[in-house]
């Protein structure tokens, strides 16, 4: 007998305006298990979810619940079929408590009016049963991450959700809350619920998961079991092609390029948010940062750059004392910068991707000769570019403000690269970007580095910090917690370093 399908939607179709988000994607899920759906960026996995969560309309498809037909047409109408979804970005209302937004929109009936002490007690048994404990009274904006995104969770099995949608839930975990939501994902599989979960992160699906589907292009590449694939394999289906990894030279490393020394800055808030920092990248290495968004990072790596004042202390660029001098001096010491908020600070949304792209170059050959600009020569390396960094264009014409987030941020990074700085403070270089074009861009930090330059990479992304870095620096509240070379770190180390402790383990390598 053929295997029931706890879940199936078949053939679903959606399109936005030019974008087919959705090609006849079917999806099968079986009661108990958890089911990867991944994809890069823009492969439409959200948008699927979103379809059987009632916020989004099919252009065609069908879904079927146990086997039956089910019309959806608002998340009311999933929510009545035992299906919840935690999305991406939170929605759950800062200012009110815990148990408030827990109950929030659900209708009270005779049988469940809103008691606490009704609220409480069914707390109790999925706290027992599946690992989630909230603090019921605490205001909800003063949470962790961690804690809101199992307050969501709470919300859809407070609500009846036997199928359990979970968006990218551990883009914003550190290591140790992903590992605490995977204790409970596998206690609410044990219990008969269903999860969908959908990552881009190879390692966690490999963990996790019994069967993964793989879209790319808004259509599924495959589904597979776990047992029958590698990581690799996976991400031969999402990316469409061989990963080549990346490789890095055994050289040694030079002079100091960047120091800083003992550096106090002030948060927007007026409140220090980098508190007593010091350190130096060398030539011919590089530096990560790693660390929950937030600690201080982006103001360390603004007071780099020169667009924040620093309170006290000192930094200097290749042994120049530059604490208070211009960007533009920065730059002409060697500094390039990738910078976090691509939008606001790294391009001209107005221009064109080819005026982007020759920025920093445009008053030099062969772009241009005795200030004659020299059109050709900059088409043409703007069109290299394109090619190299795989940027999605129309052309080197087109305006940077009609590209993706990812594509824009793929014409910083080859901007500031071609520009071969000694010194290159990359912040999130790869965030909102495709597997693909990632790897070619660390590729990139890494070659930098290989050719006797220094970087200094500030990420959230903790596999990119290991794959990347010679040295890694951990900061918590402004400060350094920790300070590990590449063969002494690993998650757990660095994970623990992100909320300050450190076991006395700072080392200078
Ligand atoms: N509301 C929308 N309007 C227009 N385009 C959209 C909308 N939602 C998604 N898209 C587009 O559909 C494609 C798939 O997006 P999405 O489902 O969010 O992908 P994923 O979740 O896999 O990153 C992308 O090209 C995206 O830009
Ligand atoms: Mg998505």
């Amino acid at each position: 007998m053929e295997e029931a399908f706890r879940l199936e939607l078949q053939n679903i179709t959606k399109r936005f305006d030019k974008t087919l988000a959705n090609d006849g994607v079917t999806l099968r899920v079986k009661r108990g298990e958890v089911h990867a759906l991944i994809g890069e960026n823009g492969a439409g996995k959200s948008t699927l979810m979103n379809i059987l969560y009632g916020l989004v309309k099919p252009d065609s498809g069908k879904i079927l619940l146990d086997g039956k037909p089910l019309t959806i047409n608002s998340p009311k109408d999933s929510i009545a079929n035992g299906i919840g979804m935690v999305h991406q970005h939170f929605m759950l209302a800062p200012s009110l408590t815990v148990a408030e937004n827990i109950v929030l929109g659900h209708p009270p009936t005779r049988s469940n009016i809103w008691k606490p002490s009704k609220l409480k007690e069914k707390m109790k048994t999925l706290e027992a049963d599946f690992n989630f404990d909230v603090p019921l009274n605490a205001v909800t904006g003063g949470l962790t991450v961690g804690l809101m995104q199992r307050v969501e969770i709470v919300k859809t099995l407070y609500r009846g959700a036997e199928i359990i949608i979970l968006d990218e839930p551990t883009a914003v975990l550190t290591p140790q809350e992903a590992e605490e939501l995977f204790v409970s994902i596998r206690k609410l599989t044990q219990a008969g619920h269903t999860v969908i979960f959908i990552s881009h992160k190879l390692k966690e699906v490999m963990e996790i998961s019994d069967t993964i589907t793989v879209m790319r292009a808004g259509r599924v590449v495959g589904t597979v079991n776990k047992e029958d694939v590698d990581a690799e394999q996976l991400a031969q289906m999402m990316i469409g092609r061989e990963l080549k990894g990346v490789t890095r030279a055994e050289i040694d490393k030079g002079e100091v390029a960047l120091k800083v020394d003992d550096l106090n800055v002030l948060g927007d808030d007026g409140i220090g948010a980098v508190n007593g920092l010091s350190l130096e990248v060398h030539l011919g290495e590089i530096v990560g940062i790693a660390g929950v968004e937030g600690n201080g990072q982006t103001e360390l790596s603004e007071a780099i750059l020169g667009v924040r004042k620093c309170k006290s202390g000192k930094v200097f660029i290749d042994g120049k004392d530059v604490t208070t001098a211009s960007v533009g001096s920065r730059i002409e010491h060697g500094l390039g910068f990738i910078a976090q908020d691509r939008v606001k600070e790294g391009l001209a949304l107005d221009f064109s991707i080819r005026d982007n792209l020759v920025l920093k170059s445009r008053k030099k050959e062969p772009i241009s000769k005795n200030g004659i600009m020299r059109w050709r020569n900059a088409s043409k390396m703007s069109r290299k570019m394109i090619e190299d960094y795989a940027i999605k264009a129309n052309g080197e014409e087109e305006k940077v403000q009609s590209l993706s987030g990812g594509n824009m941020q793929k014409v910083v990074v080859a901007r500031e690269l071609s520009q071969s700085p000694k010194l290159v403070i990359a912040c999130q270089p790869t965030r909102g970007v495709d597997i693909g074009a990632s790897e070619y861009i660390r590729s990139m930090l890494v070659k930098l580095r290989d050719q006797g330059n220094a970087v200094l990479v500030i990420s959230a992304d903790l596999d990119e910090i290991m794959e990347l870095s010679d040295r890694i620096l951990v900061m918590f509240e402004g400060r350094k917690t920790g300070e590990l070379s590449s063969s002494q770190a690993n998650e757990q180390r660095i994970g623990k370093m992100m909320f300050g402790q450190n076991e006395g383990e700072v080392t200078e390598p």
